[in-house]
């Protein structure tokens, strides 16, 4: 299943700001992709911003919020309560709460958000989601694409993140466990929080953010 995508990102995509010029040529593929499948939920690539602020590369710092990446609602601060039950997901970038410099300086900070229902978690997971809400990097481990997609399980009733580049599929509930495809590892976990209704970063990434290294 895991067919060759020619504009997919090099494999020496790794966490470094190298990455990020890893991924344009594979969102455009992505875009394409999605333009001839209505089935997919997908969700949007957002852009990134050229301009750098001091803190905007470093990666989720504990208390951060969480802004949307797109849409008419983007830059705005995101609330549990704005988010629905099952998904779709939404793309965000954490963002100083002091100085509101919106750390999208790497695409590596880039972030995905599901709420779920809580009984439906594992307990790791269920232990850094308050209200049921799981943050993960968009960046697959496989080569670097962004994940776009949130669709139903080859076998299975449930919705799963999904990487269009070469079909890899993590389970949001089960920690971003693959459940599908080449990827070698789940995704890296942002532990949230919520204080005064706004999510927040409780802790760093869990896990390695990026793509494999080699082959
Ligand atoms: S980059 Fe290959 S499955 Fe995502």
């Amino acid at each position: 299943m895991s067919e060759s995508n020619p504009n997919a990102p090099s494999e020496q995509c790794v966490e470094s700001e190298a990455a990020a010029s890893c991924i344009e040529p594979t969102r455009r593929a992505v875009l394409t992709a999605l333009a001839g499948c209505a089935c997919l939920a997908a969700i949007e690539p957002a852009a990134a911003d050229d301009d750098e602020q001091p803190g905007a590369s470093e990666r989720p710092q504990k208390a951060d919020v969480l802004v949307r990446a797109e849409g008419d609602k983007a830059s705005q601060v995101i609330k549990s309560d704005d988010l629905t039950l099952g998904g779709p997901p939404i793309r965000a970038w954490p963002q100083d709460p002091k100085t509101s410099v919106v750390r999208k300086g790497s695409r590596l900070n880039e972030v995905v958000l599901i709420k779920l229902d809580p009984n439906e978690l594992d307990d790791a997971t269920r232990a850094r989601a308050p209200d049921g809400v799981v943050c993960y990097s968009v960046i697959c481990t496989h080569a670097g694409c962004p994940i776009t997609a949130w669709v139903k399980q080859d076998q299975g009733d449930k919705n799963v993140l999904k990487c269009l580049c070469h079909n890899s599929e993590y389970d949001p509930r089960q920690n971003a466990q693959v459940v599908f495809g080449p990827a070698p590892r789940r995704l890296a976990a942002l532990p949230l929080t919520v204080a005064d209704g706004a999510i927040t970063v409780a802790a760093p990434f869990v896990g390695k953010v990026g793509a494999q290294q080699g082959g």
